[in-house]
This record gives structure tokens, sequence and C-alpha cells, in this order.
């Protein structure tokens, strides 16, 4: 026996007790410190969970799947009232407006010659969106694209 066992006389239920009583006091506390990080924390996570590369920002869409585009490729989508071309090369996706900058007809990607090219009066872009010959006086707009667990993500 320890000198507090020695000194108590009713023993070492009471000091058992006393002890319980305070684990409880240690516990509520250090779960009342868990709960409030938690609620800190969780929602942050939950904010910054997409940026971390698990699924696309928040604000890009969904706008096809993988394999509809097979490599060398293209597709027109509508997106939030945009015309885009996306184009699949061997490495990534691009995606352009589909609009061509000079007065605004709908640009085609031809596969054979790796170009896109606008029908109205023979505009032609490469596929970095820069214009190579015609009349267009800008580059066709470019947007990121994300490809996550084979769907297409774009943000406009
Ligand atoms: S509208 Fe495209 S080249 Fe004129």
């Amino acid at each position: 026996m320890n000198n507090i066992e020695e000194q108590n006389p009713i023993g070492p239920a009471i000091l058992k007790k006393e002890m319980s009583r305070r684990d409880f006091i240690d516990w509520v506390i250090k779960g009342g410190i868990l709960a409030t990080l938690s609620g800190m924390l969780l929602p942050a996570l939950a904010y910054l969970w997409p940026v971390m590369g698990h699924g696309p920002k928040v604000d890009m869409e969904e706008v096809a799947a993988l394999e509809e585009i097979p490599v060398g490729a293209s597709k027109k989508i509508v997106l939030a009232g945009s015309a885009l071309l996306l184009i699949r090369t061997p490495q990534e996706i691009k995606a352009f407006s589909a609009i061509c900058t000079h007065l605004g007809c709908v640009v085609d990607w031809d596969g054979r010659k790796h170009e896109i090219v606008c029908p109205c009066h023979a505009g032609v872009f490469d596929l970095e969106g820069r214009v190579v010959s015609g009349p267009p006086p800008r580059p066709l707009p470019s947007y990121l694209v994300k490809v996550i667990n084979g769907k297409i993500y774009i943000k406009l």
C-alpha cells in the first residue's frame, strides 16, 4: 500500500472514483476540442478536396467521356451557350471556341492536315489556336481542360 491509501480510511475505491471523474472531464475537454477542430477543418478540406486532384474543380463542367473522342478526332459541344471544339491529341484534349474570330462561322477540325479550318473564308488555325492563314484577326480562344477518371471537364 502507498501513503495515500494508508491515510484514506475508506480505501482505494474512492481514489478510483476520483480518477475516473478526472478522466471523464479530460475526455469531455478533449472531445470538445476535437469537435471544434473538426468543425473548422472538415469544411476547409471538403472545399480543397477537388483541388487536390481527386475531382474536378468546382467551376468546371463535365462535357464528355474521353472514349467519345478517339485520338486525332474532334467533337463539337455547346457549353453555357458557347460552341466549343474539343480535339484529342495523343497527349491531351484541347478545347477552343468553335467560333471563328473573323466573322463568326463555326470552325472544323481537319484531322488529316492537323489544322482547324474555317469553311467561310478559308481561315486556318494551328493546334494552339493561332492563325496560320486567312483573314481571322485573332487566335481562337482556348479553355482549360482536365481529364479525370475518363471524363473531360472544361472551365469556361
Ligand atoms: S469567318 Fe472564318 S475566316 Fe471568315
